[in-house]
């Protein structure tokens, strides 16, 4: 077999044919599902008369061919692995064929398959043409109407897109034909039969449409639905309030499945999820699953919006949807809960892992200019960096602006397929500003460096900034042209502790404002500045770069109390933490002693003295870097002096605030009934941060709080912390019971027991890589569910000390099932490599072992997701 070819986004052809209406027929059965599809077929006017029809097709086994009601023979027609074609067709005709499939084979959870018993669908990017010979690309939308037939006792409901219009019995099995009136991608299609339960709700739109709303679970979960419900319904008024854009169909139905590859997914009125991504209850979710829940329900819904009514042209533009997705959810979160916290849990995160995606082998641009298997390209790059990019934009233009081209958009491009130019030259069209250099954003990749250098002039009373870009090479590009990046900024006056108003050239921007850099190098001269200033930049990460400031901490101390940005206030405290961190680790590493920053200790103590009102900020706030995070930082990444570095400061802190953390734990304590309000989740958060530190010194107080909160089982957000602290403490006579009575009571909830596998395989002592080849083997675990895979084994690969064993038996562990599931499930299967390919981060002898574990992968017969990785990561 040859290797893999790329596709090229320099070869975009219109369609030759165009589908207008897809009558869908589906007779299920577990092994044998047979699909009947009636295509309603037009020559693309611009097209060729000579044109071939060819459609995509993968493994199916064609029945029958017919076109306009006369059977086909087999001299009329060529089928091979991924095609059919048909030589000669006329210009508009009816294709009538039937395939067979096999849902129950279908481990790679693309197309139809099954999951507990039920089945359902996943077409995006590429599933639908394992359902029926199709036009298998986005910019071919047409009407569907599609009948699934099923049994009665183990398919009592039956659902597809938009409204069901019939249902009834046929001998012995029972039907329902559901009509969707939006012409749509086949991306889109979707699919779901079997023993389903519902909640039910409705939503009127500011039109007066009424809409009803359904969430289908499995009957144990219907105690799960209610929280999804209501942000589904939070989300559908914001999306009216903030972008004017209301709900275009009479049903909205949400479904939860157990085996999924993603979150969640965005089918016409009939949304997939995970019922990760969905089912919530106190006892069973903590808060960060609620939000999660919140922020995807959210997502999903937008996608109707920005996603389906208009929709990519080819899969090149990937991130027109799901850039602006993230953006729209990212706001809405922001919105709905405390907006300082959600823009630091994006940002930390973000600058963990885009920040390390586009400085290693898969870097690639927003919009991508080739590849060889999409369902690679589902990335941070994609949907994190995309969202940063339109971030961006609306800044630039203001949100008024912006608003006017969003609204164009969607009226212009309504019902089509569209480009990443359609969206920005709308933004260009509302605003008036031209955003050519700003394009970069979308075609270039790695993440900009940016070195600033300020100086005050006592004289003149003038600040000068100097900023500096680069943007480092990436693999196929080594060229880098400078960036229009937006820095958004304050001056903070070392008298007063306020922000100095802003002149530049002449012109006031008041007290913060935003300065455009769009050469290499640019300084920026403020005027009438009355007294020394400490810069605060980028505030709100006002762009997706890596900023050098030289800061001192004394510098640093004073932003943390005195910046008015708070996320700015916030991203001082994590420089300040660096700083000190930086110093403990190479102590570490030259083996000397380590002495605690006593400057950290004294700004951790003026934040626990209430110095920050908003308790989920000062959570952040309390929180050190992630040791991901750490490793960022460095060229060759020291896992073992990282961890070291960490906990000396966390125990240091501990150590020398233990009656703060005492005091903090102690007033936010609560006995109120559960709710995911912004509230209590902020005073839970407070609560387990200040436990984790008295458990880092695991000292008798700490212990007994800690038990106590275990034992107390108010909800899972406590019960989980409470767990993880026990579990990756030295106490493992108090764990091993712990652990214990939690997987006895929960063996039944396949989510919790995720959770349960996810808490044991972090922890950092080292005797965890035996504890996840004993897990692999336990009854709740299965390599076919990838949130089972993503618990155990992707949890582990976060786990950093130990998956970086010095042994390498982390990593020969990964390639193991990186082995398995590239037979059963390619698309997990490469992401799950990811890890693996960041090995020039490490030092010689873990590069050497790593390497080694990615040739013996590319050893095996591969699938053409796994190949992609392990080529560019061993270019
Ligand atoms: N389009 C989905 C989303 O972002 C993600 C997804 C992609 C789901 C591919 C399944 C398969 O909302
Ligand atoms: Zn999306």
């Amino acid at each position: 077999m040859s290797d893999p070819q790329p596709v090229y986004l320099s070869d975009y052809q219109p369609p030759d044919y165009l589908v207008t209406h897809t009558e869908l027929t589906f007779d299920l059965d577990p092994t044998a599902t047979r699909v009947k599809a009636r295509l309603h077929i037009e020559r693309n006017p611009a097209a060729a008369l000579s044109a071939p029809l060819v459609l995509d097709g993968e493994n199916l086994t064609l029945v029958s061919l017919g076109l306009d009601g006369t059977a086909l023979e087999e001299r009329d027609y060529v089928v091979s692995d991924t095609t059919l074609r048909i030589e000669h067709v006329p210009e508009r005709f009816c294709l009538e064929s039937e395939v067979e499939i096999d849902p129950n084979s279908n481990t790679a959870l693309e197309g139809l398959y099954r999951s507990s018993g039920m089945y359902c669908t996943q077409c995006e990017a590429e599933g639908f043409r394992r359902i029926t010979y199709y036009p298998d690309r986005p910019d071919v939308m047409a009407t569907f109407k599609v009948t699934v037939i099923g049994d009665p006792a183990r398919e009592p409901v039956l659902l597809a897109n938009g409204n069901r219009v019939e249902q009834g019995e046929r001998d012995g099995r029972h039907f329902a034909v559901w009509e969707d009136p939006h012409p749509k991608p086949c991306y889109l299609f979707a699919l779901v039969a079997g023993d389903l339960c519902k909640t039910s709700d409705r939503f009127t739109t500011q039109s007066g449409r009424e809409v009803a709303l359904e969430i289908w679970v499995e009957e144990e979960n219907l105690d799960k639905t209610g929280h999804a419900m209501a942000s589904l319904k939070r989300a559908m008024a914001w999306d009216e309030t903030t972008y004017g854009r209301e709900y275009d169909l009479d049903l909205f139905m949400i479904v939860a499945v157990n085996d999924f590859n993603m979150g969640a997914m965005e089918n016409k009125g009939l949304n997939i999820f995970n019922s990760a991504a969905v089912l919530t209850h106190p006892d069973t979710a903590t808060d960060a699953a609620f939000q999660n829940v919140e922020g995807i329900v959210a997502h999903e819904y937008f996608h109707n919006w920005s996603g389906n009514r208009v929709t990519c042209r080819d899969w090149f533009q990937l991130s027109l949807k799901e850039g602006f997705t993230v953006f729209r959810d990212q706001c809405f979160s922001a919105d709905t809960n405390s907006a300082p916290v959600k823009r630091i849990q994006d940002v930390s995160f973000f600058r963990t892992a885009q920040f390390a995606e586009d400085a290693g082998p898969t870097a690639h641009p927003v919009r991508p200019d080739h590849y060889i298997e999409i369902t690679n390209f589902y990335t941070l790059t994609i949907y994190e960096k995309g969202a940063e990019v339109v971030r961006m934009l609306c800044n630039l233009i203001g949100w008024e602006a912006f608003r006017r081209g969003a609204d164009r958009y969607f009226e212009r491009f309504d019902g089509c397929a569209a480009t990443i130019e359609d969206f920005v030259g709308c933004m260009e069209d509302a605003s008036g500003e031209r955003l050519d250099q700003f394009m970069r954003w979308y075609s270039q990749a790695g993440t900009p460096e940016v070195d600033a250098f300020g100086e005050y002039d006592y004289v003149h009373g003038e600040y000068r900034l100097t900023l500096r870009q680069r943007t480092p090479a990436t693999p196929g590009q080594n060229e880098k042209l400078p960036l229009h990046v937006p820095v958004r900024l304050g001056l903070v006056g070392t008298k007063s502790g306020q922000d100095l108003t802003l002149t530049l050239d002449g012109e006031s921007l008041g007290k913060e404002g935003v300065i455009h850099l769009r050469q290499a190098e640019q300084t920026f001269v403020f005027e009438n500045v009355a007294e020394a200033p400490v810069p605060s930049l980028l505030r709100g990460f006002s762009a997706p770069v890596l900023l050098h400031y030289p800061y001192s901490r004394e510098e640093l101390a004073f932003l943390l109390t005195h910046d008015s940005d708070g996320f700015n206030r916030w991203d001082a405290g994590q420089r300040l933490s660096m700083l000190a961190l930086d110093d403990l680790i190479a102590a570490h590493r030259n083996g000397v002693e380590k002495v605690m920053d006593t400057r950290v200790v004294e700004a951790f103590r003026t934040l626990l003295d209430g110095e920050v009102s908003d308790k989920a900020v000062l959570a952040e706030m309390l929180t050190l870097p992630t040791e991901a995070y750490i490793a960022e930082q460095q060229r060759i990444v020291d896992v073992d002096a990282i961890h070291a570095a960490r906990e000396f400061m966390r125990q240091s802190l501990a150590v020398a605030l233990r009656d703060e953390f005492i005091a903090t734990y102690e007033a936010n304590a609560s006995d109120e009934p559960y709710a995911p309000t912004p509230e209590q989740i902020a005073t839970r958060s407070l609560k387990n941060v200040a436990l984790a530190y008295l458990m880092a010194i695991e000292d008798a107080k700490g212990l007994e709080l800690c038990q106590a909160q275990f034992a107390a089982g108010r909800n899972m957000t406590d019960v989980r912390q409470a767990l993880t602290l026990l579990v990756h403490s030295d106490r493992q006579d108090l764990a091993a019971p712990a652990l214990k009575t939690f997987g006895e009571k929960w063996a039944h909830d396949s989510l919790v027991m995720d959770q349960w596998f996810t808490v044991q395989v972090t922890r950092p002592q080292p005797d965890v890589l035996e504890r996840v080849e004993y897990l692999m083997d336990h009854p709740a675990f299965s390599i076919k569910n990838p949130n089972k895979v993503r618990a155990l084994i992707g949890a582990f690969t976060q786990n950093r000390v130990n998956f970086h064993r010095l042994d390498g038996q982390g990593y020969r562990l990964l390639a193991d099932v990186v082995i398995e599931l590239n037979r059963l499930n390619p698309e997990i299967a490469a992401r799950l490599i990811t890890p693996l390919t960041r090995w020039q981060r490490f030092d010689e002898s873990r590069q050497a072992l790593m390497r080694q574990e990615l040739a013996r992968i590319k050893k095996e017969p591969l699938s053409s997701n796994v190949y992609e990785v392990v080529e560019k990561a061993l270019a």
